[in-house]
């Protein structure tokens, strides 16, 4: 049976939904979006994730008052119901609008659109966890504002494929010789047993993630430091992981044929990939 979408207001089939072309998401790629595990039924971190939507939502001069917005929490609980989600993502998708003309400018006053689905993507079995991946590393050509969660997200998309193309799971990216983050995940690395990512700023997602994986770890007593990431310091690293909604820990055992910890998934990413996977199951 087809799933049961939320758009502008309406609870619809997915198969009859659609948009106009005049969309300003259509036509320019202008709007933001979130993905939102739901574990067992329920929602995961969904707090976090409405937080961030908000803030990039005025990142990009986006009001957040409208009905769709506001009520999102009771969407989100009744898509999960009517669908029967239980291991699942929400996907929220918010454009500036309609637009009888296309034109750059925006008026001030604009209907935002309003998406919100259940998508499925594939986790990872324990035996590819522990495998590992690999990874390349790229130029992060990417506009400057990556903190925003953009549907513009033809970079990534390219980046992305890039990696797919060779067999691999990720592109890391690299800015000036700085460490930025995954082409759809943020990075970590450890070097001496001292565990290191990229901080915060315009160059990188602030990823619910990788936040919560800092304070995990914390909770151990082992600290991450949050710093500047040069190439040198990720081809030679002790441990690689990337970080996303989709797949927790994902360790990178190699990095354009250059093998990382031998090759195979290293003892303080596994424990990271544990203690993720306990408080999931815990929450
Ligand atoms: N993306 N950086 C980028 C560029 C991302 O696209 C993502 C996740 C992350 C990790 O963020 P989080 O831990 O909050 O999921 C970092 C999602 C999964 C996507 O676009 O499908």
């Amino acid at each position: 049976m087809d799933d049961v979408i939320f758009l502008n207001g309406d609870f619809i089939s997915k198969s009859n939904a659609q948009i106009s072309i005049m969309d300003r998401g259509f036509l320019f790629g202008d709007g933001v979006y979130e993905l939102i595990p739901i574990y067992n039924g329920k929602t995961f971190l969904i707090d976090k994730h409405l937080s961030r939507l908000d803030n990039s939502l005025k990142l990009i001069n986006m009001k957040n008052d409208s009905a769709e917005i506001v009520n999102i929490k009771g969407t989100i609980e009744h898509l999960i119901k009517t669908n029967n989600y239980k291991n699942f993502f929400i996907y929220i998708h918010i454009t500036r609008g309609l637009q009888k003309q296309r034109q750059h400018i925006y008026p001030s006053e604009i209907k935002p659109t309003v998406l919100i689905m259940g998508e499925q993507y594939p986790s990872f079995t324990m035996e590819q966890i522990t495998k590992g991946f690999k990874a390349c590393i790229q130029d992060d050509y990417r506009w400057a504002k990556s903190n925003i969660k953009s549907i513009s997200l033809l970079g990534n998309v390219l980046l992305k494929n890039l990696a797919a193309e060779q067999g691999m799971f990720e592109t890391i990216l690299m800015r000036n010789n700085k460490l930025t983050e995954g082409s759809a995940s943020n990075v970590f690395i450890v070097k001496d047993q001292i565990i290191q990512t990229p901080k915060l700023g315009n160059e990188l997602l602030p990823g619910v993630t990788r936040d919560l994986i800092i304070g995990l770890l914390q909770d151990k007593n082992l600290q991450v430091k949050e710093c500047d990431v040069s190439v040198d310091d990720v081809s030679k690293a002790d441990e690689v992981w990337c970080s996303s909604s989709t797949n927790a820990v994902v360790p990178i055992v190699n990095i354009d044929g250059n093998q990382i910890n031998h090759g195979s998934a290293g003892d303080i990413t596994l424990k990271t990939h544990q203690l993720v996977q306990d408080f999931i199951n815990n929450y």
